[in-house]
């Protein structure tokens, strides 16, 4: 048997100089253009008004970092079971920047990765329900390659390949671009042969903080705790005193010492 090696992510890669948000962007492209399948890719230079998640703004220093947006048509995915594309996209993008970096890449729950105790990118999907399933998802991902300053407010928890590496030249982003599609592609057609709980167990494998002691905030009180693990349902197990307990993405905030 051949593997399973169909091209799908960035068969169609749209440069851009300057864009408010490449997932706004692409968004507005596939309702005009209708797309029949996946794999478009948004790729800007510039994006003045990139959004994170729990309605944060990313923000990139111009041309020094990776910033795309990828459209899927994920229709295997079930609509109330949608973490497997987390899953997927972070695992690729962990495992790209784990052989480009001599330091250890952890995914933090849901989706950032982490180079050490630093994010080093983020990870927003928008997900489009039809019936039970998926039937449309933007990936919109800001990776920090070349950038070495970042705002004061975060500063401290920030990274990139360039410092994590201590590199004194710019990675050519070209190259880093081709090559995370391919990662990308591969973890994308992971997912629809791969049995899930071996993403899962994959994923675990790489989940920051887990099994050591961390600090929460859990509505308005901060609780000591330890992550067990993230459960096939996308939420994240984590022990506190004696009990083990499961929660959603905003019911709880790892805080970073
Ligand atoms: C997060 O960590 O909160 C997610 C950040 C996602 C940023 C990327 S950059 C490209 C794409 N366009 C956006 O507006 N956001 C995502």
């Amino acid at each position: 048997n051949l593997p399973y090696t169909e091209r799908i992510i960035g068969r169609n890669i749209i440069r851009l100089d300057r864009v408010s948000s490449t997932n706004d962007f692409l968004k507005d492209y596939v309702a005009k253009f209708k797309p029949h399948s996946s794999g478009t890719a948004i790729l800007a230079v510039d994006q003045f008004q990139g959004r994170g998640q729990r309605d944060n703004c990313w923000f990139s220093e111009p041309g020094k970092n990776i910033i795309c947006s990828i459209h899927l048509m994920p229709n295997f995915i079930s609509a109330n079971q949608q973490f497997p594309l987390n899953i997927g996209i972070s695992l690729g993008i962990a495992k790209y920047l784990q052989a480009k970096c001599q330091k250890t890449v952890k995914i933090k729950w849901p989706n950032d990765i982490y180079i050490e105790n630093k994010k080093v990118a983020g990870i927003l999907i928008e997900n489009t329900i039809r019936g039970s399933h998926i039937s449309q998802s933007i990936v919109g991902i800001g990776i920090n390659v070349n950038q070495t300053i970042f705002h004061e407010s975060i500063s401290a928890h920030s990274t990139s390949l360039k410092l994590a590496n201590n590199q004194p030249e710019d990675y050519p982003l070209t190259d880093l671009i081709e090559g995370l599609f391919t990662a990308l592609n591969t973890a994308y057609l992971d997912l629809k042969t791969k049995d899930p709980a071996e993403l899962l167990q994959a994923y675990n494998k790489l989940l920051f903080r887990r099994a050591e002691s961390s600090t929460f905030q859990i509505g308005d009180s901060l609780q000591k705790g330890v992550i067990e693990e993230v459960c096939a349902d996308g939420k994240l197990c984590v022990i506190l005193g004696a009990q083990r307990q499961k929660f959603q993405f905003k019911e709880i905030s790892l805080l970073l010492e």
